[in-house]
């Protein structure tokens, strides 16, 4: 008695059943009824099991009594006298759990107050399922979550007992729990992994049975939620992006975009992008944009610092997990660069006598871009004597196509054009300065073929005769012109004895007097050597011609000078006026005008008797000689020559006026010579014999001359003095015109040398003004006969 699971009415009852067990201690009655049996079913006929007919039930007032406000289960139908529900009964609502479940009903009986206990055992029957608390149990398990987890599942409840109460669970098939259930607990373990991505979610049908029959069961649904764990790292849509840009693209230019996807869900699955590490100078020149995942330039893409980036990207989600790919850029190539012309020798100077085809220096050329942008031609102007000559790779030799004159041309701007072929092209230039280098190529050359001096003899020595010039083109030493004589002979003398030439200027000095009537004209050689190594040279002849100056007196041959002679003439007493009786022969050493003599009688014994030809010094009678005439007759001559001012010599003329010499006793009386030996006379009488036959016989031979002469150029009438037909040949080209000057006009001369008493020929015009005495042996023409009068007038 007394069972806690009652405790409630527990103590109620007690009391109540102590008082009733004391009276009924033979009358309790029990019963066994099924729960859940409908109103008024029959648990019991309690007047009979009681032995109470329906009278006295009905009159004994026999009614059931319950503990307390306890519900009314029973009750007793008085007419028949059956313990009927009076609602139904359910077991567990009264007693739970508990192994049995006894309904206590007291049937009271009045007059006398009588009780009898029954006990209605109430029978479990399988009227309830199972029942999960929930419909449906939500689970949320990490994906992640390792294998052979376990989740424990709230245990299905069933208000029955024993075999009705759970008997088993069963799980819905299912590749991913099993479960694991015993009488303490139901529990998923975890067989296989959980894979979010794959099924985020699953329902698994749980179901609880009971061992009642019929079995029951109740079911729950255990939604599993998978969460997201971070397995999953973003993923490329590509391995290797490839893409392509021209260089010099613009900042912010998208170059590609690249994406991964992440199978996780939020953070998990928030794809970032970032570019991989690279090498530091390729930094901050592409950036991602984390978002999107778009590559963008950000810096200078010259193709010619790299022409491909090899970019690693990285995609990251919220948590953490990476992945790689890797992006390619290839960067194309664009014209940017002009072609760069560099000199990597060049000559400092080119000597001008290389031969064509000479390299003067090498050329290089560079074009950073590539392919076409790189293929780069060359060329240089026209109108130079050089060429590009392409040698190995991008190396041109600059040569020389002909011959180069730095006299002409002595510096060179060559500019030398490089162009690529790109499109469009680019093009850039190159100036190269070449000097030509001098070589003594030149020799001096004379401003005239030659060159002539004029000079008045008895010219001041140091007196400036003529300047030579000669130029020479090269350059400085090469081009320096130092002029000098060229050794040679004058008249036997060295030429510097007579002439000298400032080496710098060309300027020619006389170094003597000149005398012309010793040589009338020479020629030297003037050289102009440049000072190069070696020199070159050039001549060129000076021809001096001196010009006469009146500066000799008319020389007297004959008669002999006065004081000296006392040479006579006889003059036939019947001598006829008009008869040449004597002749004055004088020569000038000078030439031309200083030379034109003219014969004057300044005194005579008898005024009127005696003419003497202005030019011819012809001595002739005036007037048939009379007896009154004197027989001695003196005449004093005078011969003037034609210079300014004139020079003049005067002679005297004995004349015998007799038939005969004998006649003549008064001859002696004439002679002013001590010696008046009788060989003196005869001496003088031969001389003069002589004298007159080689006058005669000269007069014969020089008119024959001239005769034959188309042109003679007789200087007096019947003179002695020598005409020009008889000058050497080469006289004429003195000057070289063919045409005589004045001045030369009367060349030769006889004369008495005052030096020598000789006579001589002064032939200046001879070339090497050769001294008169070789002129005469050379002339043997007309110097034999000479000859023989020299050297009788030696004796
Ligand atoms: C060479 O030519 C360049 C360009 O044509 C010019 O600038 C330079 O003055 C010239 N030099 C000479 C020495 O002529
Ligand atoms: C002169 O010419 C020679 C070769 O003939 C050369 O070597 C030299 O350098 C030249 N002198 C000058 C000053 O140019
Ligand atoms: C002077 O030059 C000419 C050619 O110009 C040459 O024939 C001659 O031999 C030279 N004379 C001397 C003396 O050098």
């Amino acid at each position: 008695m007394g069972d806690k699971g009652f405790s409630i009415a527990g103590p109620i009852f007690f009391f109540a059943s102590f008082i009733v067990t004391l009276r009924i201690a033979h009358g309790d009655l029990s019963y066994n009824i099924q729960e859940e049996m409908k109103r008024d079913s029959v648990i019991g006929n309690i007047a009979k099991d009681l032995g109470l007919d329906l009278r006295t039930l009905s009159s004994r007032k026999a009614r059931i009594d319950f503990d307390g406000s306890r519900k009314r289960y029973c009750d007793i139908n008085m007419r028949t006298g059956d313990l009927i529900t009076s609602e139904r009964i359910d077991r567990e609502s009264l007693c739970g759990k508990k192994p049995s479940c006894v309904v206590q009903v007291d049937m009271v009986l009045q007059n006398p107050l009588d009780l009898h206990r029954v006990s209605v055992h109430i029978q479990d029957v399988n009227d309830n399922s199972p029942k999960f608390r929930e419909n449906l149990i939500e689970m949320e398990i990490r994906e992640s979550t390792e294998k052979g987890s376990r989740f424990s599942i709230e245990q299905a409840h069933d208000a029955d007992i024993g075999q009705n109460a759970v008997q088993r669970y069963e799980l819905q098939k299912n590749d991913i729990f099993i479960l694991a259930a015993d009488s303490n607990k139901v529990e998923l373990v975890l067989e296989n992994k959980l894979d979010r991505e794959r099924q985020k979610e699953m329902n698994l049908l749980l179901t609880a049975l009971d061992g009642g029959s019929p079995q029951r069961s109740g079911s729950v649904v255990i939604r599993v939620t998978v969460l997201d764990a971070n397995d999953n790292a973003p993923v490329f849509s590509q391995a290797v992006y490839k893409a392509s840009l021209p260089e010099n693209s613009p900042l912010d230019t998208p170059v590609i975009k690249v994406s991964a996807t992440d199978a996780d869900e939020g953070v998990n699955g928030d794809v970032t992008y970032d570019l991989g590490h690279i090498s530091d100078d390729n930094m901050n020149v592409f950036t991602i944009e984390h978002k999107t995942g778009e590559i963008r330039v950000t810096g200078v893409i010259d193709f010619e610092d790299r022409s491909s980036f090899e970019i690693p990207v990285q995609a990251k989600d919220g948590l953490g997990l990476k992945s790689y790919a890797k992006v390619t850029i290839e960067i194309t190539d664009i014209n940017d660069n002009a072609p760069a012309v560099s000199l990597e020798s060049l000559s400092n100077s080119i000597p001008e006598n290389v031969s064509p085809g000479t390299e003067v220096g090498i050329i290089n050329v560079q074009d950073r871009d590539s392919e076409n942008n790189g293929q780069v031609r060359c060329s240089i102007q026209h109108g130079v004597p050089f060429k590009l000559v392409p040698s190995i790779k991008n190396y041109y030799s600059l040569v020389t196509t002909g011959q180069l004159d730095r006299e002409l041309v002595s510096d060179y701007n060559i500019t030398i054009t490089a162009t690529d072929e790109g499109s469009p092209p680019l093009s850039s230039t190159k100036s190269v300065q070449l000097s030509v280098a001098d070589i003594n190529d030149n020799p001096p050359v004379f401003d005239e073929q030659s060159y002539s001096a004029y000079v008045s003899e008895n010219n001041k020595p140091g007196s400036t005769l003529c300047s030579v010039s000669a130029r020479d083109p090269d350059w400085r030493q090469n081009g320096t012109v130092v002029y000098s004589l060229l050794a040679g002979e004058v008249n036997g003398a060295p030429v510097s004895s007579y002439l000298s030439v400032n080496g710098d200027t060309g300027v020619i000095h006389a170094v003597r007097s000149f005398d012309y009537e010793q040589f009338r004209s020479f020629k030297v050689y003037v050289m102009a050597r440049d000072n190069g190594s070696p020199p070159l040279s050039s001549n060129v002849t000076v021809s001096v011609f001196i010009s006469d100056v009146n500066d000799n007196s008319p020389q007297i041959l004959y008669p002999s000078p006065e004081g000296n002679s006392f040479m006579t003439e006889l003059v036939p007493k019947a001598a006829h006026g008009g008869s040449l009786v004597s002749k004055v022969i004088a020569v000038d050493a000078d030439s031309g005008q200083n030379a034109w003599l003219s014969y004057h009688i300044v005194k005579s014994t008898e005024p009127g008797l005696f003419t003497i030809g202005v030019h011819s010094g012809e001595i002739r009678t005036q007037r048939d000689i009379s007896d009154s005439d004197s027989m001695k007759q003196n005449l004093v001559v005078a011969v003037k020559d034609n210079g300014q001012p004139s020079l003049s010599a005067t002679c005297s003329m004995y004349l015998l006026i007799s038939d005969n010499l004998a006649e003549v006793p008064e001859l002696k009386d004439l002679s002013y010579n001590e010696s008046n030996s009788k060989l003196t006379s005869y001496l003088i009488i031969a001389l003069v014999s002589v004298s007159t036959f080689f006058l005669t016989f000269i007069i014969i031979i020089l008119g024959l001359r001239f005769c034959r002469r188309r042109k003679p150029r007789l200087l007096f009438d019947g003179a002695v003095a020598i005409p020009s037909g008889y000058l050497p040949p080469n006289y004429a080209d003195v000057d070289g015109t063919g045409t005589l000057r004045s001045t030369y006009n009367y060349d030769a001369y006889l004369t008495t040398g005052s030096r020598t008493s000789d006579f001589k020929f002064v032939t200046s015009y001879n070339d090497n003004t050769l001294p008169a005495d070789q002129t005469l042996k050379k002339s043997s023409d007309f110097a034999d006969p000479f000859e023989d009068l020299d050297t009788s007038l030696e004796t």
